[in-house]
């Protein structure tokens, strides 16, 4: 009812009648007041007028009903540990594909290889609960392409030059303004679930401790619609994740990422090593030339240019 209301009010440029309202929403005046109360209580700005409610201030909400159709797969908190949790969770439950969980704030938020992520308010932070039809060892591409479309949406809609690298990082001009952390259940052969966290810098400012980090504000200098943001990315992702069996998912990748034919270290959860990052396997594994010529093949780690 609450996308209802804010979609009449939004299509409007004056106030809108309470009598349209009423008929269109099947309400009686009574309950259309009751839930103008809750939006205003939400932080919404609505202006009763003597010829009706007009949106004064529509903020950049992230509720439920600010995503159409995906309403009810939406689970909006405003303060978490981690959106991981809380969407592992409903996965192991048996929520369906697409199901997201949005947290406005995150009191420990992770990233890869046991880091925190901060998470002050005004970035992105979700899950996307997926359950595609794929075994699991492709799984891995559904990461690759969550930073692929990342990126393409940034450069396309916001102007941002952004590029990918290697595992899942979207980074502009070397800053870091976007990260996946992934995991992955499977059922017999199949993938049961994967639980994939995107956190992304949109109208925070991170701080100087998060070493060459950027935002989408930073950037284009303005706040922009967190809610256009995610809605524009889980659309892409939605319809492009269908066919990504069949997709070269990683040449794509390739051809947008800074990690090939440079010089970086690699770190995992047991070893660094450095050298020449030559090729990303269609498995999505790294080939990094090391300097007595050997060539490793690394399936997971963190990637830092040097
Ligand atoms: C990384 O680059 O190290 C991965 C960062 C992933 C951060 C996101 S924010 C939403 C989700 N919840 C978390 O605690 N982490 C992921």
């Amino acid at each position: 009812m609450k996308g209802r209301i804010l979609a009449m009010l939004r299509s409007s440029r004056g106030p809108v009648p309470v009598q349209a309202l009423c008929m269109d929403l099947g309400l009686s005046q009574a309950a259309l007041a009751l839930e103008i109360a809750e939006l205003e209580a939400l932080g919404y700005g609505i202006e009763s007028t003597a010829a009706g409610y007009r949106l004064a201030d529509g903020r950049d909400a992230l509720y439920p009903w600010e995503f159409g159709d995906r309403e009810d797969r939406i689970h909006y908190l405003d303060e978490v540990l981690s959106t991981m949790d809380i969407a592992r969770d409903l996965a192991r439950d048996g929520c369906p594909h697409m199901t997201v969980v949005i947290a406005e704030r995150q009191t420990r938020g992770r990233g890869r290889l046991k880091r925190t992520w901060l998470s002050s308010e005004g970035g992105l932070y979700f899950n996307m609960v997926l359950r595609p039809d794929i075994p699991p060892n492709q799984g891995y591409k559904t990461n690759f392409l969550a930073s692929l479309v990342l990126a393409r949406i940034l450069a396309d809609n916001y102007g941002i030059e952004a590029r990918v690298k290697w595992p899942n990082d979207v980074l502009v001009h070397g800053e870091k303004i976007s990260g996946i952390l992934a995991e992955l259940e499977t059922l017999g052969s199949r993938v049961d679930y994967i639980n994939m966290g995107i956190g992304i810098n949109v109208n925070n400012d991170p701080r100087p401790s998060e070493l060459k980090a950027t935002s989408v504000k930073r950037l284009t200098g303005r706040n922009v619609s967190r809610r256009d943001l995610l809605a524009l990315f889980l659309d892409t992702f939605e319809s492009r994740l269908a066919g990504v069996d069949e997709d070269d998912v990683i040449g794509e990748w390739k051809r947008l990422t800074v990690t090939l034919n440079r010089r970086v270290r690699i770190v995992t959860a047991q070893s660094v090593s450095e050298g020449i990052a030559i090729d990303v396997t269609d498995a999505g594994s790294l080939l990094l030339k090391q300097a007595d010529g050997s060539v490793k093949t690394v399936v997971y780690g963190d990637c830092f240019l040097v």
